[in-house]
């Protein structure tokens, strides 16, 4: 195909040039956010008289055809083509000849595709928003079900307080929430229109960037036209956001993963969202969520490429900024497939709550409030753990467990023990009477889930 600089040039590009330049390939998806700014421009253009009224229709008309024969399959991508703003253009010329020719007046690819990249991440984010939105919802319905079921909490793998299943699920959903709030403000501040800013310059024409802006959903215009065709920040941003949401996905795997495993069996994931080995016929493997923690290093790498791609760049386009898109198409993608299957996989997942209780039966996890209960009797803190540090090593000696020791081995370590202390150390009351803000009470869990529901129902 001779290309649109055949003018300056004596020879014609090698195949292998075009190829390595090429990015239709992977550019192709714009191709609905392209035609939308081309016709935005032209509606522009038309409007301050920069083209004839009937060539900016005829323009808008034709782009209006390519892309309903895009969508309906009836046009194909040329993959000899550059890129997706060279295809478009190419098939708008080759539709209705030199009126065509005026579409690019007052523009350089370097605004088009910078444009194209802020509508398409705008609705990509979206999507994003919403399948968070909707796992968040799912995380909501699992702790409101487990209000009540009791599970040994953690620290170092170390089985440390009681907590309920539901508490411990909205420590996720806070995440989530999170996230959401980092995808909206990325959204926010990508929303400024950068064309007009054309190759660098700006232009001598009298252009109204504004009127392409408001035409095209952006809150404003960016301000400045060399940092309109340079910027990418948003994509760092989006990048970021999807990084840390994919962190948290991970970590909510890599609980599930232990969860089903024989030495826990807290869950187990229903048959449709795990696998089976070839080889031992026993298994049943959380493949997904392993994929999900893997795939995390996959999104981790995405913005790697993005920061490490900027950081050298003069001012203002550079074509290594090309490689912006597979890399922010990737996180994204990435990101919204396995929010798309850890949302089912939870929602499917049976709960043994059984075996969660039985857990914190064991492990001294009402240690603490043995402690404690000397503490309300008026002993000091310190002095009260370590005499909760010797009954239980005295419990580890003996096999016995706090709920068996003796009135009167008990009170061998402190006068200031009563038959009280049973009821007070009993599980069901080192988890609900945890009723600070925040903790696993019915109340402190009530008020999360209504905080919460609030932020879904926005
Ligand atoms: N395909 C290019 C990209 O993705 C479009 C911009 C090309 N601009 C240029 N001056 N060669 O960045």
């Amino acid at each position: 195909m001779a290309k649109m600089w055949a003018g300056r040039f004596q020879s014609e590009e090698k195949k292998e040039v075009n190829d390595f330049n090429s990015s239709i390939s992977f550019d192709s998806r714009m191709y609905k956010e392209d035609i939308l700014g081309s016709i935005a421009h032209a509606t522009m253009l038309g409007a301050k008289g920069i083209i004839s009224l009937d060539d900016s229709h005829l323009i808008i008309d034709t782009l209006g055809e390519i892309l309903s024969d895009l969508e309906s399959g009836k046009l194909e991508f040329d993959y000899e083509a550059e890129d997706i703003h060279m295809f478009v253009e190419a098939e708008l010329t080759k539709r209705i000849g030199d009126v065509g020719k005026r579409l690019h007046t007052s523009r350089s690819r370097n605004d088009q595709v910078a444009l194209d990249i802020r509508l398409y991440l705008r609705n990509k984010a979206s999507e994003t928003i919403n399948k968070i939105t909707d796992l968040l919802k799912v995380l909501i319905k699992l702790a409101d079900n487990n209000k009540t079921t009791i599970m040994p909490g953690y620290t170092h793998l170390q089985r440390a307080q009681p907590i309920t299943l539901a508490n411990h699920l909205l420590a996720y959903a806070f995440m989530l929430e999170r996230d959401l709030g980092r995808f909206k403000d990325s959204i926010k501040r990508m929303n400024y229109s950068p064309l007009g800013s054309c190759a660098l310059a700006g232009t001598t024409y009298n252009i109204d960037r504004e009127m392409v802006a408001k035409s095209l959903d952006f809150a404003g215009i960016v301000k400045n036209s060399l940092d309109g065709v340079s910027d990418r920040d948003f994509c760092l941003e989006i990048a970021s956001s999807a990084s840390i949401a994919m962190m948290h996905l991970s970590r909510l795997s890599e609980e599930i993963i232990m969860w089903c495993s024989w030495e826990f069996k807290f869950i187990e994931l229903d048959d449709a969202y795990s696998t089976g080995s070839s080889i031992m016929p026993q298994k049943k493997n959380p493949d997904i969520c392993e994929l999900i923690r893997g795939k995390t290093g996959r999104v981790y790498g995405d913005l790697m490429t993005l920061l490490t791609m900027l950081k050298g760049l003069p001012l203002a386009y550079n074509k290594d900024m090309q490689e912006d898109k597979e890399a922010i198409f990737d996180a994204l993608d990435t990101l919204n497939m396995c929010l798309d299957i850890i949302n089912p996989m939870l929602d499917t997942m049976k709960v043994n709550k059984e075996n969660m209780y039985k857990a914190a039966q064991k492990g001294f996890i009402n240690a603490t409030d043995l402690a404690d209960y000397l503490v309300k009797k008026g002993m000091a803190f310190r002095n009260a753990y370590k005499i909760s540090g010797s009954i239980v090593y005295y419990c580890i000696s003996n096999d016995l467990v706090l709920e068996n020791v003796s009135l009167d081995k008990y009170k061998e370590y402190s006068e200031l023990f009563d038959k009280d202390v049973y009821e007070y150390i009993n599980l069901e009351n080192c988890t609900f009477k945890r009723t600070s803000k925040g903790a696993s009470s019915i109340d402190s869990v009530n008020e999360q889930l209504e905080y919460l529901k609030e932020i879904v129902k926005e």
